[in-house]
């Protein structure tokens, strides 16, 4: 029996980049393609840097695009100098919150622990939490790719996650901004075993999106969008035009 397909979701995660200007001009293209094609079945997320949240909250009303931050603190308030609750984001019209992306694990030393704290923390702020893991060339190449990504999602994810508010993120830290991505077959390969996983440990496991992320553009969406499992992308470079964006959002239906 084949399970329904999923709708898919493209989430554009800016990294540090951007300003207010190039904010106000990406969004503003978004919400003019998508208002063009509301039929198109496809949820779109962007994830810009923390300052521009408010402004591109304000920007995203009605245009049916959601916005989503890049990170949050696993407390809700207090003396922590420099960070975010996730809170701050919902009242900064977030709906999601990017956790655990292979850059932060790496630039900040980021557990899965520490990632599965802040799912919580995103959780119980009522954002929906998109949990980044994947496995670096060297685990790759020595054949470790499963395990690591299992022992990644099993210590990253709450136990109490649901559909609604969980989404999981593969990308293959080689894959993300070198212009490399894996086969269709190896992404085919993950994402099965991902929803394994998912199935096993949740009752609508089957209804978690995993979005496949690394070197995702308009050229190679189409395919990478039709693995078996892959829900939608987790988009770096290409989230930066809205044009690129688009059209990747065009190949995943
Ligand atoms: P990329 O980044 O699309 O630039 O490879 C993806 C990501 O890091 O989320």
């Amino acid at each position: 029996m084949t399970t329904p397909r999923l709708r898919p979701l493209i989430a554009g995660n800016w990294k540090m980049n951007g300003s207010r200007a190039l904010t106000t001009d990406l969004i503003r293209g978004l919400a003019g393609l998508r208002a063009a094609r509301p039929d198109l079945a496809v949820d779109l997320l962007v994830c810009p840097p923390a300052p521009y949240l408010t402004l591109a909250g304000e920007l995203l009303r009605g245009s049916g695009i959601a916005l989503g931050a890049q990170d949050c603190h696993v407390k809700a308030s207090g003396a922590h100098t420099g960070d975010v609750a996730a809170a701050m984001l919902v009242d900064c019209g977030c709906q999601a919150v990017i956790l655990g992306h292979s850059e932060r694990r790496a630039d900040h030393g980021e557990t899965s622990a520490l990632v599965a704290a802040k799912a919580r923390a995103a959780l119980d702020a009522g954002l929906t939490a998109i949990v980044c893991v994947g496995e670096t060339e060297a685990e790759r190449d020595g054949g470790a790719t499963l395990e690591v990504v299992s022992a990644q999602l099993e210590g990253s994810i709450p136990a109490d996650a649901e559909a609604g508010h969980l989404v999981v993120a593969y990308e293959p830290v080689w894959a993300i901004g070198t212009g490399k991505t894996p086969t269709p077959d190896d992404v085919a390969a993950v994402h099965a075993h991902i929803r394994g996983l998912l199935k096993a440990w949740f009752k609508d496991g089957a209804e978690m999106r995993v979005l496949y992320g690394g070197s995702v553009k308009a050229a190679n969406a189409a395919v990478l969008m039709h693995v078996p499992e892959v829900n939608g992308a987790l988009v770096g470079g290409a989230s930066l035009k809205a044009e690129d964006f688009w059209g990747i959002a065009q190949g995943a239906v």
